[in-house]
C-alpha cells in the first residue's frame, strides 16, 4: 500500500476488517516488519488520539517514530508557488516535504481544511503534495476532506458491537459552537457506503455533504424519524459544504443534541463519536456516560486501524 486516503485504498473491506481483528489479537506479532524503519508523523493541527494511537501502532510494529508539529518549533511553511517569500514564512513546502522524506520510511500527515478556499480544501492540496514529493508511502491522519483512520476504526468497532448481520447505522449532525470540517462525516459515509449496513444520514437542510461521499445513502431531514430503529448512532458536527455557504455555521439548533429522549427512539443503539466531543452540545452527559456509549473502545480501535494500515505499508516497502 503506497497511499491511504480513502476506503478504496483498503481493497476488500471484509478482508481489511478481518486483518485488523487479527492485528488486535496479536498486536506485537509483527515487530520484525518495522525493524530499522522510521515513521514520521507531521501535524499541521492539534491531536490527542491520532498522535498517540499512530505512534503506538508504529511502536507495536517495531518502528522508530518521530512527530513534527509544523506550528510549534518548525519553520513556518509557504504553500503557494509564485509567492515572493518576503513575509513571515521562511521555508517552502516544496523543499520541506522531500527533506522530511529523506529522514523516514513512511509519513502520516494531518492537515485540516482551512475554509479559505473550497477548491484547495477539496483538492487536498497539502496531502497530495506529500504524496507527490516525499518519495514515501503517505497516509492521512485527517486531511481536509477525510479521516480514513477514524472511519476504519469506526467500522472495526461496529463489527465488534453489532447484534444483527446488517445493522442500521445513523450519522447525525449535531450542534457545535465552531465551524468544523466535513472530514469525519465524509469518511464515515465513504466507509458505511461500502460496508454491509443500512446507512442513513440526518442533518438540517443546508448541511448536505459532497455527493461523492453521500453516494446512495438515504438522507433524512427529520432526525427523530432517522433515529427510529437505529442500531448505531454516530454523532458529528460539520459546517456547511454546499455552494457559497462552504465553511459556514447555518444552525446551532440544540434540538439536534443526542439526548436520552433521542436514544429512546432507537433499537437500544450504541452511541459513537470520534472525540473530542463537546458535551451537552453534541451529546448529553447521560448518553455519553451510559452503557450504550462505545466512544472509548471506538477510540481504542484507532491504534488497530493505524497499525493495520502501517503494517500494509511496511509490507509494500
Ligand atoms: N478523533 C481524532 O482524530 O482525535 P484527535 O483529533 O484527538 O486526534
Amino acid at each position: 500500500m503506497r497511499t491511504y486516503t480513502n476506503v478504496k485504498d483498503l481493497g476488500d473491506l471484509n478482508v481489511a476488517v478481518k486483518e485488523a481483528l487479527e492485528v488486535k489479537k496479536n498486536r506485537f506479532g509483527y515487530k520484525r516488519l518495522g525493524e530499522n524503519k522510521t515513521l514520521l508523523m507531521v501535524f499541521f493541527n492539534s491531536s490527542l488520539r491520532t498522535r498517540l494511537s499512530t505512534q503506538k501502532a508504529g511502536m507495536n510494529l517495531g518502528m522508530n517514530t518521530m512527530a513534527l508539529d509544523i506550528n510549534q518549533g518548525a519553520w513556518k511553511l509557504e504553500t503557494e508557488r509564485g509567492v515572493v517569500m518576503d513575509g513571515d514564512k521562511p521555508e517552502h513546502i516544496l523543499e520541506a516535504i522531500p527533506v522530511m522524506g529523506n529522514y523516514c520510511d513512511i509519513i502520516g500527515v494531518r492537515a485540516f481544511a482551512r475554509f479559505e478556499n473550497k477548491e484547495d480544501d477539496y483538492q487536498e492540496k497539502i496531502l497530495n503534495r506529500f504524496i507527490k514529493y516525499s518519495g514515501r508511502p503517505v497516509f492521512s491522519m485527517e486531511a481536509a476532506t477525510g479521516h480514513p483512520l477514524q472511519a476504519f476504526a469506526d467500522l472495526i468497532t461496529i463489527e465488534e458491537y453489532k447484534k444483527t448481520a446488517r445493522p442500521k447505522v445513523v450519522l447525525t449532525w449535531a450542534p457545535h459552537p465552531k465551524a468544523l470540517p466535513q472530514a469525519v462525516p465524509n469518511s464515515f459515509a465513504d466507509f458505511m457506503n461500502e460496508a454491509d449496513v443500512d446507512f442513513v444520514i440526518t442533518h438540517p437542510e443546508g448541511y448536505e455533504l459532497d455527493s461523492k461521499f453521500v453516494r446512495g445513502a438515504k438522507v433524512e431531514y427529520n432526525q427523530d424519524k432517522a433515529l427510529e430503529g437505529a442500531d448505531f448512532v454516530y454523532a458529528k458536527n460539520w459546517a456547511a459544504y454546499a455552494g457559497s455557504n462552504y465553511g459556514k455555521i447555518l444552525s446551532k439548533d440544540m434540538s439536534w443534541t443526542v439526548t436520552t429522549r433521542k436514544m429512546a427512539l432507537t433499537n437500544n443503539a450504541c452511541f459513537m463519536h470520534c472525540l473530542p466531543v463537546r458535551r451537552n452540545m453534541i451529546v448529553s452527559d447521560d448518553v455519553i456516560e451510559s452503557p450504550q456509549s462505545i466512544v472509548i473502545p471506538e477510540a481504542a480501535n484507532r491504534e488497530i486501524s493505524a497499525q493495520t494500515v502501517i503494517k500494509r505499508m511496511l509490507e509494500s516497502l
